[in-house]
């Protein structure tokens, strides 16, 4: 099939690769023309595991373009992924998508199956369709589907390679077949629905995820205050299979473009809608009371920060990404910095985006420049290759060998019998010395 993509983000991106991957012709569009220049040149414009190897060899299956008119020629089946950012009130601002719904409506010649796979709130396709059916130069027929995308940053083309589930909004029998030959050869069960009901997983597949999370650092919380281990607790819970073990891993919160503004903007839909689910005004709460929880603990173990260096290990929201958005570690860094405390910071690929957010981040490029004279580390994210560190050099490099691991990631018990102080999430700490 031709297929159009609008917005080269994580999801369009991904997109447009994933249906490449598949055999199909993809045109792809952005504003951003930086973007486009790097992905005409077979660059990938960030960091995502195997999106640079489908991208070289499906460079003929691929067009880059600047131009949405050729898009809207080219390609019968169209997705928008453009971007729905929080506006101030945390609904989400539509804008862009409005924008491509009227490119859409004025270059339509033949029938157009669009397709929503960003995360927008319910009655988005209402609006796509009144926008068309409003600017559109010609009687062209058109359907708008809903088609959810749950790809997850570090994963992205797996998820969208082998999800879980398709969840198809539609109105038309038309609609809903050219949707089920597009996923015709994903073998998992396709959900067919109406549009607003599809438009409503999304928003409320991210919100649940992200009320797990919260939950679950409430529970830590309890844990860390009577002496229990969260972990245990979560793999007491997640045994249950109407529970599940997954996303109730305690830590420093959850960050990234979807979760905070997911819960947001769902709040707000149900709130004009006269549907008061302040659950999620909670959720979001304990989520961002975390940094400040955990530079509580630093405090407390540290004594005083003033003039103290610390190591921060891991600045991307989560591995595998180099996406700081959102991310708790730069709300810690600065939270730590407005204590006077000197900081240091080391990512396997983030350290750039954290450092356009933070401009005076000083970066180490390697975990052990890191540790050399620092009085604490404190581990953000869990990047696989911090499990393998020569942590007993690193011992002798610290000033004070003090480890605060804000995902539990670390062996606490091997640590420990190297002689570093080690203060987990939710869980009592170990090799604490006393007095
Ligand atoms: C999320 C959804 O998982 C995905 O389905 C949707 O399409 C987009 O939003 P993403 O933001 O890429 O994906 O990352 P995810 O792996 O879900 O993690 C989000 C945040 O939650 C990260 O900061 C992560 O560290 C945190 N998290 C996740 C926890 O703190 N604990 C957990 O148990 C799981």
């Amino acid at each position: 099939m031709k297929i159009g993509v609008f917005g080269v983000g994580y999801v369009g991106l991904t997109t447009a690769l994933g249906f490449a991957s598949k055999g199909h012709r993809v045109f792809a569009v952005d504003k951003d023309e930086t973007k486009i220049e790097l992905l005409r040149q077979g660059k990938v414009p960030y960091f995502e595991p195997g999106a640079q190897d489908i991208l070289e060899r499906r460079r003929e299956m691929l067009s880059f373009s600047t131009d949405p008119a050729l898009v809207v020629r080219e390609a019968e089946v169209i997705f928008i992924c453009v971007g729905t950012p929080s506006l101030p009130d945390g609904s989400a601002d539509l804008s862009q998508v409005e924008e491509v719904a009227r490119f859409i409506a004025e270059e339509m010649q033949d029938y157009r199956l669009i397709v929503e796979k960003s995360t927008v709130p319910v009655h988005t396709a209402y609006w796509i369709k009144r926008t068309i059916n409003l600017y559109r130069k010609k009687e062209v027929p058109f359907d708008v589907v809903s088609n959810p995308e749950f790809l997850k940053e570090g994963t992205a083309l797996s998820d969208f390679l082998h999800p879980h589930r398709i969840v198809i909004g539609a109105e038309t029998q038309r609609a809903r077949d050219i949707m089920g030959q597009l996923y015709r050869d994903f073998k998992v069960p396709i959900i067919y629905t109406d549009v607003k009901t599809a438009e409503i997983i999304k928003h409320a597949s991210n919100s649940f995820l992200a009320t797990k999370i919260s939950f679950i650092n409430m529970v830590a919380d309890l844990c860390e205050a009577v002496g229990a281990d969260v972990e245990m607790v979560a793999e007491g819970m997640g045994l249950d299979p109407r529970i599940g073990k997954e996303f109730l891993k305690a830590g420093v919160g959850f960050g990234g473009s979807c979760f905070p503004k997911d819960i947001k903007a769902f709040y707000r839909i149900a709130e004009e809608n006269q549907v008061d689910f302040s659950l999620l005004k909670e959720v979001e709460r304990i989520n961002l009371e975390r940094p400040a929880r955990f530079l509580k603990k630093i405090k407390k173990v540290i004594w005083n920060l003033k003039g103290k260096t610390i190591g921060i290990l891991g600045l991307s929201f989560k591995p595998n990404t180099d996406d700081v958005r959102e991310a708790p570690s730069l709300k810690i860094i600065k939270l730590l910095m407005e204590e006077g405390a000197q900081i240091k910071a080391y990512d396997p690929v983030a350290g750039e985006n954290a450092k356009r957010v933070i401009p005076s981040l000083q970066l180490s490029p390697e975990p052990y420049s890191l540790a050399r004279g620092a009085n604490a580390l404190a581990l953000i994210t869990e990047w696989e290759e911090f499990k393998n560190l020569d942590w007993k050099k690193i011992k002798d490099l610290m000033e004070t060998p003090i480890i605060f691991d804000g995902r539990n990631f670390l062996e606490g018990r091997k640590l420990a019998s190297l002689g570093f102080e080690y203060y987990p999430v939710g869980k009592p700490p170990l090799g604490k010395r006393n007095g």
